[in-house]
């Protein structure tokens, strides 16, 4: 079983989402060819990832049917325009193979460029065009989303930023849901496999019979966060979306907020991007 949230469109998003990044040719394909036999209907890729062709592959290949299948791209600097944004998504749906996407991004708000609200105008077209059902931003802090808002009257309906226990975003998941915007989490599963092996997580997989990996994701869901996370393992890319027969208790999760590191994400939207 996999869980759900609705967009502000009424669009159905997926909680559990395959990650894509770093994985391109054969392992990518089998990535999503695994996900989607184990249950995944939600693909994340970008066109920085060089792998939406292998990921359309998959997706033509596996049967599923297209329309059951949650497929989110996410377009680079040079695209951010109100007409440039056109052909990247000209560009991306012909990568993926595939006539409309379920969500695009823009993967950095690059803002040293000033022209991300350019970009969104372009989202806006796309998405009352029908080309792409949801439109959303990733890596925004508020500050950008404001002027989004400002100047177009549109809020994204996704910003996927990274997120786990150790950097659970209190105050920006506060501002998106004051703003009807659903948080995904990219890197869900922390920073260099520390939080897998903590001993408040592995305490609380033996209690659960669980693994580490489940009862962090599990813990994303308890938030309702949809989530993007990546294993080329057919084990863990099975493991990681059966979350849905057991629950974290409020004394869990009270347990769980011990986990923040209180630290800044690991790159800064102010300055890094492409
Ligand atoms: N929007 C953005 O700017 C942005 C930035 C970075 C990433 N992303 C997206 O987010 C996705 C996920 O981020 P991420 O790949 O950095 O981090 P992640 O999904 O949190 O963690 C991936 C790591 O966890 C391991 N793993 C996965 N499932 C496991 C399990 N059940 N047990 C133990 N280990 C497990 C994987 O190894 P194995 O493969 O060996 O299982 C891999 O080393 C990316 O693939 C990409 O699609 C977005």
């Amino acid at each position: 079983m996999n869980g759900r949230l609705t967009l502000a469109s009424g669009v159905e998003m997926p909680l559990v989402g395959l990650g894509t990044w770093p994985l391109t040719g054969d392992e990518a394909r089998a990535a999503v060819h695994h996900a989607l036999a184990a249950g995944y209907r939600l693909i994340d890729t970008s066109e920085q990832y060089a792998n939406e062709r292998d990921v359309g592959r998959a997706v033509r290949d596996s049967g599923v049917p297209r329309e059951d299948i949650f497929l989110s791209t996410k377009f680079n600097a040079r695209w951010q325009g109100r007409d440039l944004v056109a052909r990247a998504c000209d560009n991306a749906l012909r990568r993926l193979g595939t006539d409309h996407l379920d969500l695009f991004l823009i993967h950095w708000p690059n803002p040293w460029l000033d022209r991300y609200v350019d970009a969104w105008h372009g989202l806006i077209a796309l998405r009352d065009e029908g080309r792409v059902r949801a439109i959303g931003v990733s890596n925004f802090l508020p500050a950008h989303i404001d002027r989004l808002i400002a100047e177009t009257g549109v809020p994204p309906e996704v910003n996927q930023v990274e997120l786990d226990p150790t950097l659970p975003r209190e105050e920006l998941r506060a501002y998106h849901a004051a703003r009807g915007i659903a948080t995904e989490a990219w890197g869900p599963l922390g920073r260099d496999g520390r939080l897998l092996r903590h001993p408040i997580v592995v305490e609380l997989a033996e209690r659960h019979r669980r693994t580490p990996a489940q009862i962090i994701l599990r813990w994303h869901v308890e938030l309702g966060l949809a989530f993007t996370a990546r294993s080329s393992d057919p084990a863990r890319i099975a493991q990681n979306i059966e979350l849905f027969d057991f629950a974290l208790s409020r004394d869990d999760l009270a347990v769980m907020g011990r986990l923040d590191e209180g630290r800044p994400p690991a790159r800064d939207p102010e300055s890094h991007g492409h």
